[in-house]
């Protein structure tokens, strides 16, 4: 019997040993097999069409002597909607298409990561949501989203128009032209310390914000040479106070809490997994996030806004057409008497089209990037790991199949909405711009308290394009602006 049930065991041993290798050897074979027909399948797969131009430098060369949007233009005009090219020793995959951006930018927006180079990472600060996927990021993305949320933005519509005067004022009180691009510079910036730190910051730390900033963006675009003395080493330099200024206002607020972005960013906790404790954000994390959104929102809008004058002044009767919203809006506030209202910066019908068409006619943001995290196969063509991804938003903004005339600077396009993914002027999926809100009522604010109450004309040449590095109008649009006299604002009231 013994020996029976030592067979039967030594059998049922054997016989599961057996059938494991047998499973396993079968598994790996199919493993083998399906590595197998993938590689086959990859091996049919082509790259894209395109040139990978010279060793190393690749078409860096040509996309920095000539017009970049040229340059894409007569990639896509070449070889289609995908094209591959390689820039600063990276091999790319350009996408001129609505799905090809909806491919990367949603759908498959999993297989594609956010990707910067290092040096800008450090800049900003690598815990910014911009270089972020999964948990952490949508964790920020919720704390931003909800402090640019709409009935956040209501109650920021007096601290933006208050903004908006002073920066027209101080435009106007200096008599001369100034660069319209600087002047919205100060605007976007002082718009976006008012998000973060919901308008109760000291001067001496907005200033020094402003002052730090300013030499942190200067050495962001340059090479990056950490020698003492380079613009670049004065960034970074610039970076660490500003580090330090936002723990010091961290430090203050926490006697005090308050429900804008810092205080979200402050009071965010997540569950700390078994211990049962929570985790805040660090000082770093929320320095990092302070510094990325004052950096995702100044130069954007501020290019904006710059080409917005430059269209209306360049359309004379589009002008009068804006300008009478504005003045109706304006009367009705007994000539500016009672402020500005969240419902009525809703009402702005046409100035929100011209704003629409602004975006679409500049695009600024020209493109954005990604990285490939596997071998991807679109519509027949390999993007290899590794390799960058650029949805071309300004090269799908300007396709006549989508935008009839493209050329033509038309709010009246906007009466209708769009096609699906043809306008992506603020990105699309999940790292879509969370401030597109905010930054169409600075500019709608903008626009009312220019057209009611101050003259403006531009001196000088405007139609070469400079990049800074958004694209602007030459000399970021040299203006001059004046206060128009209480009479005419009066007569032109009695008109609308
Ligand atoms: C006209 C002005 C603006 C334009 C054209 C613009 C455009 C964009 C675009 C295209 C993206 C997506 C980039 C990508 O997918 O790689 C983006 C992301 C972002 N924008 Fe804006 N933006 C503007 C203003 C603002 C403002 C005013 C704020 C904040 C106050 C802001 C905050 C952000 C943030 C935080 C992200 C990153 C979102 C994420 O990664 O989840 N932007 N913006």
């Amino acid at each position: 019997m013994a020996f029976l049930l030592f067979l039967f065991f030594v059998t049922a041993a054997a016989l599961s040993f057996f059938l494991c290798t047998n499973e396993q050897r079968r598994r790996s074979d199919a493993g083998r097999q399906s590595r197998q027909q993938n590689e086959q399948q990859k091996k049919k797969l082509k790259l894209p069409p395109g040139s990978m131009g010279w060793p190393y430098v690749g078409e860096t060369l040509q996309l920095y002597s000539e017009d970049p949007n040229v340059f894409f233009a007569s990639k896509q005009k070449r070889y289609g909607e995908i094209f591959k090219t390689n820039l600063l020793g990276c091999p790319c995959v350009m996408l001129a298409s609505p799905e090809a951006a909806r491919f990367v930018l949603v759908s498959q927006a999993r297989l594609f990561k956010p990707t910067y180079p290092p040096s800008k990472e450090r800049m900003i600060g690598p815990a910014a949501i911009f270089f972020h996927q999964g948990d952490y990021h949508l964790r920020l993305r919720r704390l931003v989203q909800a402090a640019l949320s709409p009935a956040s933005l209501r109650a920021l519509v007096p601290d933006v128009d208050a903004a908006v005067a002073s920066t027209l004022a101080a435009w106007a009180d200096a008599g001369v032209a100034a660069s319209t691009f600087h002047a919205m510079k100060k605007l976007s910036f002082d718009v976006g310390v008012v998000t973060i730190f919901g308008g109760r910051l000291g001067r001496r730390q907005r200033e020094e914000l402003r002052t730090n900033y300013s030499v942190l963006e200067r050495g962001y675009n340059c090479f990056p040479n950490r020698f003492p003395g380079t613009l670049y080493y004065k960034a970074i330099q610039a970076r660490k106070r500003l580090r330090e200024i936002v723990s010091e206002i961290v430090a203050e607020r926490r006697a005090t809490g308050g429900d804008d972005l810092l205080g979200g960013l402050m009071s965010s906790r997540v569950d700390g997994g078994e211990t049962g404790a929570t985790a805040a954000l660090t000082d770093e994390q929320i320095a990092d996030n302070v510094v990325g959104v004052l950096f995702a929102a100044q130069d954007t809008t501020a290019s904006v806004l710059t080409w917005i004058l430059k269209y209306l002044h360049d359309s004379p009767k589009l002008l009068e057409a804006v300008k009478a919203e504005q003045m109706a809006i304006y009367v009705a506030n007994e000539g500016g008497k009672r402020p500005l209202t969240w419902p009525q910066t809703r009402s702005m019908t046409l100035t929100h089209q011209v704003i629409l068409e602004s975006l679409r006619m500049a695009s600024i943001i020209s493109f954005t990037f990604r990285e490939a995290v596997a071998d991807v196969e679109y519509k027949g063509f390999l993007i290899p790991k590794g390799w960058k991804v650029m949805p071309l938003f300004r090269n799908i903004h300007h396709n006549p199949e989508y935008f009839q005339d493209p050329h033509k600077f038309d709010p009246s396009r906007f009466k209708v909405a769009p096609r699906p993914s043809t306008f992506l002027p603020f990105g699309s999926g999940v790292h879509a711009c969370p401030g597109n809100e905010l930054a169409k009522l600075e500019i709608l604010v903008l626009l009312h308290r220019l057209l009611t109450a101050y003259g403006w004309e531009i001196v000088g040449a405007s139609d070469e394009v400079e990049y800074s590095p958004f694209p602007v109008p030459r000399r970021g649009l040299n203006a001059r602006l004046w206060k128009l006299p209480q009479e005419m604002v009066a007569t032109a009231a009695g008109g609308a």
